[in-house]
């Protein structure tokens, strides 16, 4: 682990950025995704049906095209969340006190402001520990919000959820939040799901609290929709992955031979992203010595995207020790946000 930049002991010279900021790198940028350099890459494709692992969507042009996502007008998650945090945001600051706020897959820190702001206007301490895989986006998202709130204390990681919650300092502060907003936990599968809550929980200790928010079931054509924008950004997005792979892996992805697919599966209550090969080709990925082929309309799946039922996460949550103190809602009910504590 390299630390890049440290923290002052002297909390007293607020304005100084620079002493407000301290970024552990836990694993260096390019070791995040080539721990096991490219296996989970050749272990997908030999699968069938062949699937990739979501995390190569976000490279830097990846990592753009999902914010211009979360502006689409049928992508309504992002707006329905931050309206929910700016109506309820002086409530949770109120129920958990004097709090570190610790944010998982931080990106830009939009929301954060919001929660911030509360904070601030109950005149409690603003510390924030952003965790994020990019160091570059922890950096500059952390030095725009040390500018804006000139008594804000940064601890960023950069690193992996699971490296960064085994590795947070003892808190300062006298209690603790994790934040897993955005509804990137129905990005994880019901295995992955259970271990990452399990991480949570070793993360916080007994009355400390976890900000969830999720994506919640409803019609069809509302949810096709959001992830089938007319303008194409998810279509971009979903085919970006294979321009990342041909940069990282001296890859040959024709992406004009693939198309982006997406469809809501009702049964499992999740919507689905594919790639589909337009036409039998070979592709070759040269840095791991692997070619593919693929059959006239055969399918990656790259995606899953878990839409959930308020009742039963709460009760789910509840069996594990995280226990919902509060929910709140959208007057359409297509979001949920849970702030939940954790009890012996
Ligand atoms: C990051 N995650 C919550 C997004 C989602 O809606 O599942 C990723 C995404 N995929 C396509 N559009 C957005």
């Amino acid at each position: 682990m390299t630390v890049f930049k440290s923290a002052s002991s002297n909390p007293s010279s607020q304005n100084n950025i620079e002493e407000r900021l301290q970024i552990q790198r836990l694993l260096e940028p390019s070791l995040v995704i080539s721990t096991n350099a490219g296996n989970d890459v050749i272990k997908g494709l030999t699968q069938r049906p062949k699937t990739l692992p979501p995390r190569y969507f976000y490279d830097d042009r990846g990592s753009e095209l999902f914010e211009q996502i979360c502006e689409l007008p049928e992508y309504y998650l992002t707006r329905t969340e931050t309206k929910i945090l700016q109506i309820c945001a002086s409530e949770i600051a109120e129920i958990t006190g004097a709090c570190e706020i610790v944010e998982l897959g931080s990106g830009s820190s939009t929301k954060t402001r919001i929660l911030l702001d509360a904070y601030y206007k109950q005149g409690l301490p603003l510390h924030y520990l952003p965790i994020d895989v990019s160091a570059g986006m922890l950096e500059s998202s952390a030095l725009s919000l040390l500018a804006d709130y000139p008594s804000l204390q940064v601890y960023a990681l950069a690193g992996t959820y699971e490296l960064a919650l085994s590795e947070i300092e003892p808190k300062e502060l006298p209690n603790r939040m994790i934040c897993f907003i955005g509804s990137t936990l129905g990005n994880l599968n019901p295995r992955e799901y259970d271990v990452f809550l399990s991480q949570v929980k070793a993360a916080l200790q007994v009355g400390e609290y976890f900000l969830l928010g999720v994506d919640l079931q409803k019609p069809k054509h509302i949810l096709e929709a959001a992830y089938n924008d007319n303008q194409g950004v998810t279509a971009a997005f979903n085919l970006n992955m294979l321009e990342h792979l041909n940069w990282r892996f001296q890859g040959n992805f024709d992406t004009r031979q693939f198309e982006h697919w997406a469809f809501y599966n009702e049964l499992e209550h999740q919507i689905e992203m594919h790639l589909k090969s337009k036409r039998s080709q070979t592709v070759e990925l040269r840095t791991l010595k692997f070619n593919i082929d693929f059959e006239a309309g055969e399918t990656i799946h790259t995606e899953i995207s878990r839409k959930f039922d308020l009742n039963r996460i709460q009760q789910e949550l509840k069996a594990k020790g995280l226990v919902p103190q509060k929910v709140w809602t959208d007057e359409n009910q297509l979001f949920g946000l849970l702030l939940c504590q954790l009890q012996d």
